[in-house]
Formats: structure tokens, sequence, C-alpha cells
């Protein structure tokens, strides 16, 4: 009988440890989407944009896109999107560096 209460044991596990969206949550966290939308231009540019404009000349992976990404986000931008500026975001760098991959879609 002891294998089998063993099995059930096992079965009852957390089943929790799938990897969480912890990227919304991020930038929710970090006040981003109070600019940003999935979809809509806000203050800022909606995200799809962001992605659809720098994954067609460099795309996922290439390291450029990512480190452009994340410094606009940690130094702030301007004159990329129209007339209002991105000021500096005060995040963590691994933190900008996550929303970076996270927006270009990779
Ligand atoms: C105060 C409003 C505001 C907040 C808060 C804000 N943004 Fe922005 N964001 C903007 C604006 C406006 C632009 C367009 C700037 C431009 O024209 O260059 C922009 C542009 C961007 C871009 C494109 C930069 C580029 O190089 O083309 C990214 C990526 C971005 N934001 C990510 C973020 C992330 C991630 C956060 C949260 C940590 C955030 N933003 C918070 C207003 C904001």
């Amino acid at each position: 009988m002891k294998p089998f209460v063993a099995l059930i044991a096992i079965a009852a596990l957390p089943l929790s440890i799938a990897p969480v969206h912890a990227s919304p949550e991020l930038a929710a966290k970090s006040n981003c989407m109070v600019c940003h939308d999935m979809q809509k231009k806000k203050m800022g540019p909606a995200f799809n944009e962001i992605s659809t404009k720098y994954k067609m000349g460099l795309g996922c992976g290439k390291a450029d896109s990512e480190a452009m990404l994340t410094d606009s986000i940690l130094k702030g931008s301007k004159d990329k999107w129209g007339k209002i500026p991105m000021p500096a975001q005060k995040i963590p760098p691994a933190d900008a560096q996550t929303l970076a991959k996270w927006i270009l879609g990779c």
C-alpha cells in the first residue's frame, strides 16, 4: 500500500510550476501602463507598434534592438514617435531589459 500513498503525494504537489507572465505585471508595476497600452496609442506609442517598428529591421534575438529599447527606457526617449518625450524610467536595468524583450515579443 505504501507506493500507492507516495503516488498520491506526488500527484498532490502544486501544479503552479509553470512560468508566471511576469512582464505584463512588471509593466504595470513599473507604471509603464500609465502612458502605454498594448494596442492603442496613449501618451506614448502602443507596445505593439513599437514591436512592429523595431522587429522589421532588427528582429528578435538581436542584441541591438533589445539594447536600444533598454536604453530608451532607462534614459528616456524623444522625437522618435512624436512631440511628447518619455522621461527616463527609474527602474532597475534588469527590469528594463526584461521589458524591452517583452515589448519586442521575444
Ligand atoms: C510619462 C509617460 C510615459 C511613461 C511612464 C512611460 N513611457 Fe514609454 N514612452 C512615452 C512616450 C511619450 C514615448 C515616445 C517617445 C519618443 O517619441 O521618442 C515612449 C516611448 C517608449 C518606447 C520606444 C522607445 C524608442 O526608442 O523608440 C519604449 C520601448 C517605451 N516607451 C517603453 C516604456 C516602458 C517599458 C515604460 C515603463 C518602465 C515606459 N515606457 C513608461 C511615454 C511614457
